[in-house]
């Protein structure tokens, strides 16, 4: 693993994440489903936002079918009905802030619209990066690199997983 020493503890202390899974070519999705089946990455993805705050758009929701155990689920949607086991947020502000008052660790989990607002806010972006061609319709937005600078990379064969901490 690459590290750059002076920045592991700001890793530590990051309490909003962006956390996702995408191609150099930057696809997250295809058919409102993840393109690629790595069980190593999604076993990462649990291990890391066990007992946080997971906070998603309404097809990721769909698309995984149930909340997230062991996890508070927030999920931002103008059009779902309440639905047991998660906290339902009619807007992206209102998502943070009924974050904020679970307290501990927030995950920004996507899709497309959540990674986008959260980039304006989260410290801490955990990217994996996913090796291979897929097709898919769905992109992680753009964003400004200067923002952001690499912490650490650990390779895992299959994906390579960054952290890379807000700068600006
Ligand atoms: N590779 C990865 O790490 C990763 C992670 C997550 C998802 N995905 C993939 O990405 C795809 C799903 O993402 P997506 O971008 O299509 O959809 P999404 O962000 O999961 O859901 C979009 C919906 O969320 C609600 N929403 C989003 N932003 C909102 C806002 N600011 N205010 C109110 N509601 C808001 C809206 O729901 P309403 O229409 O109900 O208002 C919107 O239609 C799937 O293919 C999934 O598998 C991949």
């Amino acid at each position: 693993m690459k590290i750059v020493p002076e920045m592991t503890g700001a890793l530590d202390l990051a309490r909003e994440i962006i956390l996702v899974a995408m191609t150099r070519e930057g696809l997250i999705g295809a058919g409102n489903r993840i393109p690629w089946h790595v069980p190593q990455e999604l076993r990462l993805f649990r291990r890391l936002t066990l007992g946080g705050t997971v906070v998603m758009g309404r097809k990721t929701f769909e698309s995984l079918g149930r909340p997230l155990d062991q996890r508070r689920n927030i999920v931002v949607s103008t059009t779902l009905s309440e639905t047991p086991g998660i906290t339902l947020c009619r807007d992206f502000p209102g998502a943070v802030a009924a974050a904020a008052q679970m307290g501990g660790k927030v995950y920004y989990i996507g899709g497309r619209e959540i990674y986008r607002l959260a980039l304006e806010r989260a410290e801490l972006l955990r990217i994996s990066w996913i090796s291979g061609n897929y097709a898919g319709d769905r992109y992680f937005p753009a964003f400004d690199r200067n923002h952001w600078r690499l912490a650490t990379a650990k390779d895992y064969g299959v994906f390579v997983h960054e952290c890379h901490l807000r700068v600006a």
